[in-house]
């Protein structure tokens, strides 16, 4: 089983609930599930969280529930009774994390300034929430930070929006963004439980960027993409013959790369391999981990399981 550490970075958001009803805590839970988020940080901000935490332990056991706004060792005894597999707070309280250290429980203490983050080496804490993440600088201040504190991995939180938070993820220190702009209280209300499905649907494509980037087509012989390349290039001026390989800007190139299937090649630009694999894994559609090739320790490139259309379906680093 994964630690919650990669899960938390594989999936990327975790949504920021705030929930006045534990009965809707199983819908909610099934709705980001099928928007393609198995995963809630719900918050002690109300009366409903333990409650709400301890449904979704029982009714939804694919999803990463863990509890926010902890700021007492005895909330933290009660999340992780109820179920909570992780616990963050908005500040660091020394003796809360200490707490879930004690527990084994992975705890996120909130931090936004150098010395907070000293404090949190300082009690072993490896992942610091960042919040609140927009107010306190945005992710310029967490480049600025990650200089001295190149170990540290940050989960910023507050203000992150689709607009922003690509801008967050694309940078190694940051393990996920934390958010509540796919679950707003008001939505959870009123029972919307397919807007935030939805919601949900828009942030992951947001964060993953799925992006045709390149096509391969498998010819015959050089002779066949000889004259497919021009063809190409006397239509639209697209061919650039070059060597044995023909390359059309970046958008198609003859003959294929490896991995070639009967009808070719197609390359699926992401925001991050390592992120859309485990997406489509989720979604039944495996990967191929002998056709995994990594840059600079981070996976780069792999190719799916199944073959579309005759064609080898590559995902590959943007
Ligand atoms: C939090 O508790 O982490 C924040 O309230 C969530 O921030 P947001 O509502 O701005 O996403």
């Amino acid at each position: 089983m994964q630690d919650v550490y990669t899960h938390i970075e594989t999936l990327g958001i975790v949504p920021v609930v705030v929930i006045d009803g534990a009965q809707d805590a199983v819908p909610l839970a099934q709705a980001l599930c099928r928007g393609g988020l198995p995963c809630a940080e719900v918050t002690f901000r109300t009366a409903a969280a333990e409650d709400a935490i301890r449904s979704i332990t029982a009714h939804c056991p694919d999803m990463l529930v863990g509890a926010g706004t902890v700021l007492t060792a005895e909330q933290a005894d009660r999340a992780i009774d109820a179920g909570a597999r992780f616990i963050v707070s908005p500040g660091l309280n020394p003796a809360t994390v200490r707490h879930c250290q004690q527990k084994g429980v992975p705890v996120f203490p909130g931090v936004s300034t150098a010395s907070e983050i000293e404090l949190a080496l300082s009690l072993g804490i490896s992942t610091v929430k960042f919040f609140p993440a927009e107010q306190a600088g945005g992710i310029a201040a967490i480049k600025a930070l990650s200089a001295p504190f190149a170990d540290m991995r940050f989960l910023p939180t507050g203000g992150i929006q689709p607009d922003n938070m690509n801008a967050y993820l694309a940078h190694p220190s940051v393990i996920a963004c934390g958010g509540s702009w796919m679950v707003k209280k008001e939505l959870i209300a009123a029972r919307q439980f397919d807007r935030i499905e939805k919601l949900t649907a828009e942030a992951v494509r947001t964060m993953l960027g799925f992006e045709l980037c390149r096509i391969s087509i498998a010819c015959t012989d050089k002779t066949e993409a000889k004259q497919a390349a021009g063809m190409f290039g006397a239509l639209f001026g697209f061919a650039k013959p070059d060597g044995g390989a023909v390359f059309f800007g970046n958008s198609l190139e003859l003959p294929p790369p490896p991995h070639l299937k009967k009808n070719g090649y197609i390359a699926v630009g992401v925001n991050s391999v390592m992120r859309a694999a485990a997406y489509l894994e989720r979604t039944g559609c495996a990967c191929r981990t002998d056709t995994a090739a990594y840059k600079n320790g981070a996976l780069a490139a792999i190719c799916l399981a199944q073959e579309i259309a005759g064609f080898t379906v590559q995902l590959v680093q943007k």
